[in-house]
Formats: structure tokens, sequence, C-alpha cells
């Protein structure tokens, strides 16, 4: 991977609505149905990195650090799918991911202000994420399950950050953390109003 001195983001900005913990209790009552739709975020992740690759060929800093991306979440989709192997489940058609819709609505149209939106929407998304997998993670009472999820709630949180570096080579601070309140905003008026499912939103 070509390393580069990325300038760290000076604060790790916060989700500006934190989910409740009973949320998990939930989402975890039907732990088969979960792990479909877990499955399918994490493959999506990966479709998302690659998908700008192919949309952005000529962004040469980012192609290798974005591969990489898409290959972390192919893995946990990998890995993912291995457990609904073992749990004698199937793979099904994709559920729409109201939450994801609307965040995705917001990405303006433009070259630049569309690669800034998507971006920082994957990079709330991730967020989101990683706050959700560390409250399954304490739920599960499978302990090699549990490990498992708490392995990726540490890789998603790290993509949060990676999204920011990404932008943070393209747009100058004051663009990023404009644009990118608007959209955690946006996150929080989403996440609250889509209806708790079986699912990772
Ligand atoms: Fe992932
Ligand atoms: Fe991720």
């Amino acid at each position: 991977m070509v390393q580069r001195a990325f300038w760290y983001f000076p604060e790790v900005f916060e989700l500006k609505v934190q989910t409740p913990p009973e949320w998990a209790d939930y989402a975890l009552r039907d732990f088969n149905t979960f792990v479909l739709d877990h499955a399918a975020c994490e493959r999506k992740a990966s479709a998302v990195g690659m998908s700008f690759v192919v949309r952005y060929p000529d962004r040469t800093e980012m192609i290798e650090p974005m591969i990489q991306f898409a290959r972390e979440e192919l893995e946990h989709f990998h890995q993912v799918y291995r457990l609904i192997e073992a749990r004698g489940l199937k793979l099904g058609p994709d559920e729409p991911d109201a939450y994801v819709n609307i965040l995705m609505q917001a990405v303006r149209t433009g070259r630049e202000e569309r690669f800034l939106d998507r971006l920082l929407v994957s990079c709330v998304i991730e967020a989101r994420g990683a706050e959700r997998l560390i409250l399954v993670a304490e739920k599960i009472e499978d302990p090699e399950i549990q490990r498992f999820y708490h392995r990726l709630a540490r890789a998603e949180g790290h993509h949060k950050n990676f999204f920011l570096r990404i932008a943070e080579q393209y747009f100058s601070m004051e663009v990023i953390r404009t644009r990118l309140e608007e959209l955690l905003e946006l996150e929080k008026e989403a996440i609250l109003s889509v209806p708790y499912r079986h699912a990772l939103h």
C-alpha cells in the first residue's frame, strides 16, 4: 500500500445521536435475519469502494487505498457468509435500506460535490455501523461470535477515518467540516426516522 503522510483529523467527529442499547436487543431477537442483512451491508460496502475506483480513475492517490478498503469489506462479507453457511442459512435478495436511501438522496450532483458527498456519506454510515456492531457484540452470548463482532466493530471504526482522510486529500478542511456537519444532522434524522428491524439499520 502507498504510504502517505495524511494529516490526521484533529478531532474525531461524533454522531449526533447515540443508539440506545435496547436497539441491539430488538435487532438480535432474530439473529438469523440480522446476520443476513449484515452480510448484505458488508457486500455493499465493498461495492462502494470499487465504485469509487470505477468512477474516479483519475484520482490516482485514492485508488490503492480504495482497493484495499474494498478487499477488506469483501473479506468481512466472506466471514459473515461463512457464519451464514454454518447456521444453515441461504443468502436472499436485497432488502431496501430506508436509512441508507435517505442519506444517498442527499448526494448532490456536480462532479466535485458528488465526490465529496459520497465520501462523507460513506464516512457517517461506517461510523453508525461501528457504533451498532459494538452494541451487538456486547449482547451476543456465543463467545466466538462475540469476538468476531468485536473485531468487525473495530474495523468499521477505522473506516470512518479512512473516508475522511481520502476527502482531506481533495478538499479543504473547511469545506469538509461544513458538509460533514450537514450530513451528520441528516444522519440523525435518518436513523431516528426508521423503525427498528432485525438489521443493522
Ligand atoms: Fe465491514
Ligand atoms: Fe466498513
